[in-house]
């Protein structure tokens, strides 16, 4: 019943901001324009089957907080989620993933060499368009952002089948996921000058929301429904989770277990219910962040977006 209400919310969402989402699919579409015609089908598919979330957001705190949408602000959007696209075209090679957006993977569709390749062009891209936006603080910010991405993921790679703290945990979901919405929040306090005192708060709400939505998408892996992903692909992988960590304070030899009786106990509802309220933990903090904005409106949006990933 609550998730059906949010759905139809959400629907109305899509509705209302998806004038934003065609101009800004427009524009990528326009940037990508140097690839053959086939390839670049291909791409727009992968992207279309994207939810844009960290651009949907970023227009909604820009609408809050009085700024209208013009092509500063999607040029943002295009840097974030070229990064973003980049991002997983190359992650889906590290984690041998063939199915992404209920899709195959362009690792799988073609292979490992081309979906880098691939990736790397994206990530030209979006360095151009952040040179054009001559700002050398947004250049360093988005810089360091890509930076720290790649690093938690080589730190990712190396402790691959090792139990890591929660602290850890935590920050790693900062690099490989906060980060690059702190990028984008900061871009935009920096070019629309916005005072201190609000965007330090738009910032915190972009680490809040950042961490519980990778740690909700670990655990989808787990016990999602969504078929849009391999199951168990990150587990199997050695890739832990929050469930993992918190079965390990129970089961200290977890890791010696046979495959079947360590994923019969991560599952377990206990550790997922101690997951979602880490999950729960960090929405909270990052809806208190947006308490400041005055538009009743758009802070509904927000929070609905917010609930809706989460369910
Ligand atoms: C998804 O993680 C991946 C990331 C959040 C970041 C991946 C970063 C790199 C591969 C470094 C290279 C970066 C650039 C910009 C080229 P996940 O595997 O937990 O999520 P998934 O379920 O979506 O696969
Ligand atoms: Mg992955």
């Amino acid at each position: 019943m609550v998730q059906h209400l949010l759905n139809n919310k959400y629907k109305k969402i899509k509705e209302k901001y998806k004038i934003y989402q065609d101009t800004f699919f427009s524009l990528i579409k326009d940037k990508l324009y140097r690839l053959d015609a086939a390839l670049l089908d291909e791409i727009c598919m992968f992207l279309k089957g994207s939810k844009n979330i960290r651009s949907i957001v970023l227009i909604i705190l820009a609408l809050a907080n009085g700024t209208n949408i013009d092509n500063k602000i999607l040029k943002l959007c295009l840097i974030t989620e070229l990064i973003h696209n980049a991002s997983l075209l190359h992650d889906d090679v590290v984690d041998d993933c063939d199915l992404r957006r209920g899709f195959a993977t362009f690792n799988k569709k073609y292979d490992n060499k081309f979906a880098c390749l691939l990736g790397d062009y994206m990530l030209t891209l979006a360095v151009e368009e952040m040179l054009n936006l001559n700002c050398a603080r947004i250049e360093k910010k988005f810089n360091n952002t890509i930076n720290q991405m790649c690093l938690s993921e080589i730190e990712q790679y190396k402790n691959r089948y090792k139990i890591i703290s929660l602290e850890k945990y935590i920050q790693k979901c900062i690099k490989k996921t906060s980060l690059l919405y702190e990028a984008s929040v900061y871009a935009y306090c920096s070019l629309y000058k916005k005072d201190y005192s609000i965007a330090i708060k738009l910032l915190r709400f972009a680490r809040y929301f950042g961490i519980a939505f990778q740690i909700k998408d670990d655990l989808n892996n787990l016990v999602g429904e969504n078929k849009e992903k391999p199951e168990l692909n990150d587990i199997k992988s050695g890739i832990y989770n929050s469930n993992v960590i918190f079965a390990n304070y129970d089961y200290p030899d977890l890791i010696n277990k046979t495959e079947n009786e360590y994923i019969n106990i991560i599952k377990n509802e206990k550790y997922t219910k101690k997951s979602v309220e880490l999950i729960q933990k960090y929405i909270k903090k990052a809806k208190k962040e947006l308490e400041i904005l005055d538009n009743k409106s758009y802070k509904e949006d927000l929070f609905t977006i917010i609930d809706m990933f989460m369910l």
